[in-house]
């Protein structure tokens, strides 16, 4: 399997080696580049923002966006792209699906339809105390492309350290699917803090299951992971 694991003494050492790789990656001609949200995330846009980077020429895709969350809610991902890159760093063009769209199914029907028009050449993903990528809780069919899902408790009560409470933390989300995500040329996961170790041992050493969507990674030929956790490949 095409599995590279670079583990760091520090995550000042992780985010700048992630930053310096999707830099080098847009030298070497890499134009469109699949995006994700979250805690582990934001340090790396910190360190983007900072940087020289130049996104202009470059198109990007979100993996996911809550349902019904208002646009200007700063939890929405629309807003927390904004914030962290966007307005710094804008890219040619950025999209997100739509998680105030009238019809998701339509919304759901387009945003695939964009991805198969725009393959990604390089795709960041975080993952899940469970396992789950993008989000893909564990459960989802592997060839599932972009569908709505419903967020387990688990991925909620994590999310809602980011709420006043787990009450105004969405149920529900529209995803790229694992399908979606196997499509990209190139991966680049990052794993940071003790408890995503299980998800990331999960990985390395364990079966391919849809209990833990990130062991799919395991199938695909070309993925990158940084972290700061000892974990032995033996
Ligand atoms: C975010 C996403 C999620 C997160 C995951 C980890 O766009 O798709 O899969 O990467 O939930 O979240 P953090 O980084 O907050 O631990």
């Amino acid at each position: 399997m095409a599995l590279q694991l670079k583990t760091f003494e520090n995550t000042d050492e992780l985010y700048n080696f992630a930053a310096q790789f999707l830099q080098q990656k847009v030298k070497d001609g890499a134009k469109t580049f699949g995006l994700a949200t979250g805690g582990t995330m934001q340090p790396l846009y910190q360190v983007l923002r900072q940087s020289d980077v130049d996104f202009s020429g470059c198109t990007s895709f979100n993996l996911d966006e809550y349902i019904g969350l208002p646009i200007e809610h700063p939890e929405s991902y629309f807003t927390y792209m904004q914030k962290e890159l966007f307005e710094h760093k804008p890219f040619s063009k950025s999209y997100l699906p739509n998680g105030l769209a009238e019809d998701i199914d339509a919304e759901v029907a387009h945003y695939n339809e964009l991805l198969a028009q725009n393959p990604i050449d390089v795709q960041l993903l975080g993952v899940g105390e469970n396992g789950h990528i993008g989000f893909n809780e564990p459960g989802t069919p592997f060839s599932e492309k972009v569908h709505a899902v419903t967020l387990t408790e688990s991925t909620r009560e994590a999310n809602a350290r980011f709420f006043n409470s787990i009450d105004e933390v969405p149920e529900k989300a529209i995803t790229m699917g694992i399908a979606n995500i196997l499509e990209a040329k190139e991966i680049l996961l990052i794993a940071v803090g003790e408890k995503k170790r299980a998800a990331l041992e999960s990985l390395v050493h364990g079966e391919v299951t849809v209990d833990s969507p990130i062991t799919v990674l395991q199938q695909h030929g070309n993925v990158v992971v940084l972290t700061d956790l000892n974990i032995s490949l033996a």
